[in-house]
């Protein structure tokens, strides 16, 4: 066994050390003993590079520091993206396995998480290893490995959310929803700032990228890496809605009315954004809306009545409100809402969970809910329906259509808070649903990375 790398801890001892006589800590003392250990620094400890990258702060941006870093695009500054990616990357990972080292052993010996915790082991000592990138040469092997990185943690948010589900009972559900949010937070900045310096690389190289090759075109430009400086929000509603009245056509009996989308209010609404994470949210909320009122009407010959969408802009946010008429939600579901582990159809869930991994090894390609990357990329250049060959998967998405991993609330949230959103549901029992979906248009917050948000000016 290498040390460091395949035991589950990073720290062959582990087991003795820390793993009590009943075979579990909590997290708490788990934790105390730690740092105990950390503050000692024995000598064996093979995980004393994992303590060094610990002790390193991450570095946050926001995405108006990202699209003035991006605009001018040089060399040096290209080689700056790389490195601040080369070491931001192994920072961020050693914060999270040193958050999967407090959780109690019963948890990280569930086989889906200890799978989660050995690949960011392995892209921590990958990426930690890596010596200052100096030029183009060493960038596009740098972004070679980081695509396969981002290739190979596709599985991470299924393992995730079936993790948290079979390790029900052994965590408090409050700490687990805690654990679940800082790492699928950490795990967004960690694609964002990887998927920016590999887009960034991409345009650079692109031929108009030199004005006297071929002049900007207007569809280049509106583009700085992944961010979309004139996202409008009612053509990404329109875009979604679309998606899901097609995605819910293959669901279910074509013959069935879908309901219509009307979007209303400031139609001019535009803003910078990172496109995914907007399509993901209002993706997942219209889905929701479309489904609850297919579902409440399915056996009636009733006229289905249609989503409403209101747009609404001010001088810091843009509102997107989604109301629909479905019956609301219903009473046993609403205090778990926002849980990634609690909930009374846990069953369901986790069976419908199951089926993951044996579509994943069936397409490598396929994206998971609750996963954005270089597949949707590609697609907005040209036109997200276009993106996807496969006539059985999401339009939007690339996912089957009946593939939930029922983390798609808690999911949009966390998208949502990332960029100093917030996402909140009113539901009015036995109506519908409205949501509020608030987005920061100046682009001028630092990315949430835990708990607390820090605001940039
Ligand atoms: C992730 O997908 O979780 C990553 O951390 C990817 C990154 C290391 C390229």
């Amino acid at each position: 066994m290498t040390p460091g790398r395949t035991s589950l801890h990073g720290c062959p001892g582990y087991r003795r050390k820390y793993v009590g006589a009943r075979g579990s800590l909590t997290p708490q003392l788990h934790h105390r003993r730690h740092a105990h250990a950390a503050a000692a620094a024995p000598a064996w400890r093979p995980s004393s590079a994992l303590d060094e990258w610990v002790r390193r702060e991450a570095r946050p941006i926001s995405l108006r520091r990202l699209t003035f870093f991006g605009r001018t695009l040089t060399e040096p500054r290209l080689l700056d993206s790389a490195n601040y990616c080369r070491l931001e990357l192994p920072t961020r990972i050693a914060h999270r396995l040193r958050d999967m080292q407090t959780l109690p052993y019963v948890v990280v010996t569930n086989s889906h998480i200890a799978h989660v915790y050995e690949l960011y082991y392995k892209a921590f000592e990958r990426f930690r290893r890596l010596p200052e990138i100096k030029t183009l040469e060493d960038n596009d092997k740098f972004c070679k490995t980081v695509q396969e990185t981002l290739r190979e943690h596709a599985t991470v948010i299924p393992r995730l959310a079936i993790g948290v589900l079979e390790i029900q009972g052994l965590m408090k559900p409050e700490e687990t929803d805690k654990f679940m949010t800082t790492i699928l937070r950490s795990r967004i900045s960690r694609r964002v700032i990887a998927e920016q310096h590999i887009a960034l690389t991409e345009t650079f190289h692109a031929p108009w990228h030199f004005p006297e090759a071929q002049p900007l075109t207007d569809t280049n430009s509106d583009f700085v890496g992944e961010i979309f400086l004139r996202c409008n929000a009612k053509e990404i509603v329109e875009r979604c809605a679309n998606a899901t009245q097609e995605l819910m056509r293959i669901t279910y009996d074509s013959n069935l009315p879908i309901p219509e989308v009307k979007i209303e209010g400031h139609l001019d609404a535009t803003f910078p954004y990172i496109l995914s994470h907007l399509e993901y949210i209002v993706g997942e909320l219209l889905r929701n809306s479309i489904q609850a009122v297919i579902e409440q009407r399915r056996y009636k010959d009733a006229k289905v009545p249609p989503i409403e969408v209101l747009i609404c802009e001010t001088q810091q946010h843009v509102i997107i409100r989604i109301s629909d008429q479905g019956g609301g939600i219903p009473r046993d579901i609403l205090p778990h809402l926002w849980s990634f582990s609690k909930g009374p159809r846990r069953e369901k869930r986790l069976e419908n969970l199951l089926r993951v991994p044996k579509l994943l090894a069936t397409t490598q390609e396929l994206q998971v809910p609750g996963d954005l990357g270089t597949h949707q990329r590609h697609g907005k250049r040209t036109k997200c329906n276009e993106s996807n060959q496969h006539s059985s998967l999401s339009p939007l998405t690339g996912r089957p259509p009946d593939l939930r991993l029922g983390i798609g609330l808690p999911m949009s949230r966390i998208y949502a808070e990332y960029w100093a959103g917030s996402l909140e549901l009113h539901s009015l029992e036995g109506y519908g649903v409205d949501a509020f979906l608030q987005i920061s248009k100046l682009g001028n917050k630092n990315e949430r990375l835990t708990t607390r948000a820090s605001m940039d000016a």
